[in-house]
């Protein structure tokens, strides 16, 4: 049987070939990886800053503005698709420079009065730095999508260097996130037949859910304003469920 070329090689140079392309090809990666770390800090920053708000205010007020946070790193498919879409190569610097959502963080909350409370709270923070801000709730899109975008930098401090890092931050109720959501499969389905009227009627829904949103915090504005005196042992017991909240 006749031998494959490569396997008549000397040992020592195919070794050394191999491991110097192993080595350029780790440093690319691991450079990745460390661009990478640095977004996915910024989420874990950004994260408990929404955690922190949140504690506070079950603490202070029995009440929670947020439902849920839902945290996602871009993926490399993503960023590389963005990049040729953005017409750049995919540079360290050029990721850096072009990208304003590989750290993702999306806060869902109650009412829409929280909405901006939540927004309001992060970007007075001393070390937040707003750089964009799009209100899709007072300018819904054309389709109907709804939500609160921000894009903040928030610093990193490792062991030996501190970063700027950018994030994205969308904020949505409960409704927005709903509606969202299901476009979002729908819009992915090729050959929808009659595109047109599917794209009214996922119109007419964003419209009704917008309206349930806004009776939804009429209503807990009403409850709020309706203030009954409570007795002194229920006044009491308002005070040792606070106690009791679960802090961690
Ligand atoms: P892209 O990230 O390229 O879209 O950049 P952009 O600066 O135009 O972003 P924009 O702030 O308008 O929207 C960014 C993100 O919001 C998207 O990645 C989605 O997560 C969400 N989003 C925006 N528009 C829609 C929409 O019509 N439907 C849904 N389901 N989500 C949307
Ligand atoms: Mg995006």
């Amino acid at each position: 049987m006749e031998e494959k070329k490569w396997l008549q090689m000397p040992e020592k140079v195919g070794k050394n070939i191999i491991m110097g392309q192993a080595m350029n090809l780790l440093d690319g990666v691991l450079d990745y990886k460390e661009l990478m770390m640095g977004y996915a800090c910024a989420i874990k920053e950004i994260n408990t800053k929404f955690e922190v708000l949140d504690t506070e205010f079950e603490v202070r007020y029995k009440r929670n503005p947020i439902n849920t946070i839902e945290t996602r790193l871009k993926s490399q498919t993503s960023i590389l698709q963005k990049m040729a879409k953005i017409g750049l190569p995919p540079t360290r610097e050029n990721i850096e420079n072009s990208l304003n959502d590989i750290a993702g963080i999306r806060v869902i909350c109650s009412y829409i009065d929280d909405i901006y409370l939540l927004a309001d709270a992060l970007t007075k923070q001393d070390d937040i730095q707003l750089i964009r801000k799009k209100d899709y709730i007072k300018n819904p899109k054309p389709n109907g999508y709804r939500s609160l975008h921000l894009i903040v930098s928030v610093p990193i401090f490792f062991a030996e260097s501190t970063k700027e890092i950018k994030a994205e931050v969308q904020i949505r109720t409960i409704a927005m996130d709903f509606w969202a959501s299901l476009e979002h499969q729908i819009k992915y389905k090729k050959n929808v037949d009659h595109a047109e009227k599917v794209i009214a009627r996922l119109k007419e829904c964003a419209d009704e859910i917008a309206h349930v949103d806004e009776t939804m915090l009429e209503i807990r504005k009403e409850m709020d304003h309706i203030q009954e005196k409570p007795t002194d042992i229920e006044a009491l017991y308002e005070k040792l469920k606070k106690i009791d909240i679960n802090l961690m």
